[in-house]
């Protein structure tokens, strides 16, 4: 493992968000202080009821596809997480534009933040998407890429920048590509990822809807395991250009997922029913950790489920 040194100041993208507000949780915790940017498209205040105490944490309303993003923080910047995104395949294949204006112009915005900054370290968070259907399974980050959708394209092309960037301005970026994220704070909609659809569909009596056959796998990754890594990766004294996988370690059918979720709200009518596939979601999807691991020195804690009981509780508590 790489030795750590300590940066202080962080801009999180994104902070209201599911992820990166569980990120600004641990960086607060850590004693950083933090600017979260956010323009609540899908993140929510309710997020950041707790770091809104605190006073090393502000929350500053952009759109960080605003031409003056760049020139926002007047404060010195050690790292900056950038997190902000649409993060949703089928957005991305209704509305490509939007997508790539907040994936990709978006991105170009926080680096140029960065450059201005003389930022020491830029953490993107991608996506396993990038891979497409690979042909070998668990996938590891030297794959060719091969996006199925215009989000996966939006993330290739984000990691592309940030390569860029660090190559001219040594800037040393670290891109982590997450699986299938879940824990509480998950946006439930129909953009959303599948856990929470279908607990939120178990505990409301509604169909559990799976889409195609339910044959199709995914490796599920807790959120609190995954902003540890984030950070970790944020610490290493020299990680330019390096692509690491954040991955569940176990693959799960959608299947036996809604089954799973159904048994554990045993209250529930919802009845198990599919309807037609995704377009441009992946079959199978499983990131190999061996990088991971061997450069960070971290191995997902929180088994499935044990993270899926905190998940549907914090729902049940959260329910409209
Ligand atoms: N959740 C997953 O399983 C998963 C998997 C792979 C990659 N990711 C990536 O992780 C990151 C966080 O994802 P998430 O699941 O927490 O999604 P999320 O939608 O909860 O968070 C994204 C945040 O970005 C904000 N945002 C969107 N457009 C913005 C803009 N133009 N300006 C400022 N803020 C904007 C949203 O309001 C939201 O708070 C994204 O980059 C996503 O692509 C997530």
């Amino acid at each position: 493992m790489a030795g750590l040194t300590m940066t202080k100041n962080a801009v999180v993208t994104g902070a209201a968000g599911f992820i990166a507000s569980h990120l600004v949780d641990l960086l607060l915790d850590k004693g950083f202080s933090v600017i979260g940017i956010d323009n609540l498209r899908t993140g929510s205040i309710q997020n950041l009821v707790e770091p809104l105490k605190n006073s090393n944490f502000q929350l500053l309303k952009e759109d960080i596809c605003n031409k003056r993003f760049p020139d926002l923080v007047k404060e010195d910047i050690d790292v900056i997480f950038h997190l902000a995104a649409i993060s949703s395949v089928l957005l991305s294949v209704e509305n490509p534009i939007l997508v790539n204006d907040t994936n990709v112009v978006g991105t170009v915005n926080v680096l140029e933040m960065a450059r201005k900054h003389d930022v020491e370290r830029f953490v993107l968070s991608s996506s396993a998407a990038v891979y497409g259907n690979p042909e070998s399974l668990p996938v590891r980050e030297e794959t060719a890429l091969n996006p199925l959708s215009p989000y996966a394209a939006s993330k290739i092309s984000a990691e592309m920048y940030s390569i860029s960037y660090g190559n001219l301005y040594g800037m040393t970026p670290i891109i982590f590509r997450y699986f299938n994220v879940f824990g509480p704070r998950q946006e439930n909609s129909e953009y959303s990822g599948v856990i929470p659809i279908f607990i939120n569909q178990g505990l409301q009596n509604n169909d559990i809807t799976i889409e195609g056959d339910g044959r199709q796998t995914r490796s599920f990754i807790f959120v609190n395991d995954v902003v540890e890594a984030t950070y970790l990766g944020s610490q290493l004294n020299d990680a330019s250009g390096q692509i690491l996988n954040l991955s569940g370690t176990d693959s799960i059918r959608i299947l036996d997922l809604a089954r799973l979720i159904k048994n554990r709200i045993p209250d529930s009518t919802s009845n198990i029913v599919h309807r037609d596939a995704r377009e441009g979601d992946v079959k199978d999807s499983i990131g190999s950790m061996e990088r991971t691991s061997e450069v960070l020195g971290f191995s997902p804690t929180v088994p499935f489920e044990s993270g899926l009981d905190r998940t549907a509780s914090w729902y049940r508590s959260h329910l409209d």
